[in-house]
């Protein structure tokens, strides 16, 4: 039986051992796995580790700003990069999932190792790796075809020459959320739903621009404040919003409209290996679809996603 204490206690004297007076080098999310993963390691060895938290431009509305703030709330030794427009920089054209992963997986660790490289003699690159991930980057290798290439296990160049420290790697979520909580880190930082690496990239249909960030950025924020305000929030594993590819006909006024759709989609899941669509209430998803079209300028259609994983899965690309 898994409890908690006990390996907050084992772990970190085991990072202790370890790590020594060695300096430790953490990219930071913004998620559960890598902010727990971090308050472990400052438990550990303190300021010899050094965190980084980049903003990709593709994270959710004024994210970077509060989780940012948060961090240094909690006592971690974090430098908050925003490299927004060098990765839509690079972004710029590609429609292609995997070459989108691809692209922000490449451009991310050109970022860290630009960042680690101002940071002398680190010796280690720690990692919010869990169980799952573990599993799931495994059976990408295998012979089928490749599902997804989660750029955060294992994609890191070799001439960076560190060694890797990863406390999470035999830990399930739930365990993970609990060991943050005897950690004391903010419940609602740890109850967030999981949110993947490229981000927004993958839930905007189509090749990528500022625009279509900020309108996708806006839908999200009305929907995800509407769940919390709602109660609903801590009852759905996953939520957020797709931005289509696609222009429907509207009218506003005696005008004939013709602008973007989007897709709402909340999932219930223990490991998002499955999942089942959420039953939202009909009176909610009546309040958020007007609010969103109302709110949101250039949306003017919301659908809602009724596909289960599987044979679909949580995102759309
Ligand atoms: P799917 O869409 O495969 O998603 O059903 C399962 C879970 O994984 C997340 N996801 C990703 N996470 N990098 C990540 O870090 C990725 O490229 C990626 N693709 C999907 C997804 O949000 C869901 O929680």
């Amino acid at each position: 039986n898994f409890t908690p204490n006990a390996f907050v206690d084992e772990i970190v004297a085991e990072l202790k051992e370890k790590i020594g007076n060695d300096k430790v080098v953490l990219g930071l999310s913004g998620g559960v796995d890598s902010t727990v993963a971090a308050v472990l390691l400052n438990k550990a060895i303190g300021d010899n580790l050094y965190c980084i938290f980049v903003n990709n431009g593709l994270l959710r509305k004024k994210e970077f700003e509060n989780v940012l703030h948060q961090y240094k709330d909690m006592g971690l030794n974090v430098k908050g990069v925003d490299a927004g427009d060098r990765f839509l920089g690079q972004l710029e054209g590609i429609s292609d999932p995997e070459t989108k992963r691809k692209t922000i997986g490449r451009v991310f660790i050109e970022v860290f190792d630009d960042e680690a490289h101002l940071l002398t003699d680190v010796k280690w690159l720690a990692q919010g790796t869990i169980y799952p991930d573990v599993i799931e980057s495994v059976s990408v290798k295998g012979p089928s075809a490749t599902i997804k290439s989660h750029h955060n296990v294992g994609g890191l160049p070799d001439f960076m020459k560190l060694k890797i420290v990863e406390p999470l790697r035999m830990l399930f979520k739930d365990e993970v959320r609990r060991v943050g909580k005897t950690l004391g880190i903010d419940p609602e930082l740890l109850g967030r739903h999981p949110f993947p690496g490229p981000g927004l990239s993958i839930r905007i249909l189509g090749d990528i621009t500022k625009e279509k960030v900020r309108i996708l950025q806006e839908v999200d924020a009305v929907f995800i404040d509407g769940l919390k305000s709602w109660g609903l929030y801590d009852k759905v594993w996953q939520a957020g919003a797709i931005l289509l590819p696609v222009d429907s006909v509207g009218v506003m006024g005696d005008e004939r409209t013709y602008e973007k759709v989007v897709a709402l989609r909340a999932v219930e899941s223990t490991d998002g290996m499955t999942a089942d669509w959420v039953h939202l209430p009909y009176e909610f998803l009546m309040k958020v679809s007007n609010d969103i079209i109302n709110k949101v300028k250039g949306v003017n259609r919301v659908v809602y996603d009724i596909s289960s994983k599987p044979p679909a899965t949580i995102e759309w690309e």
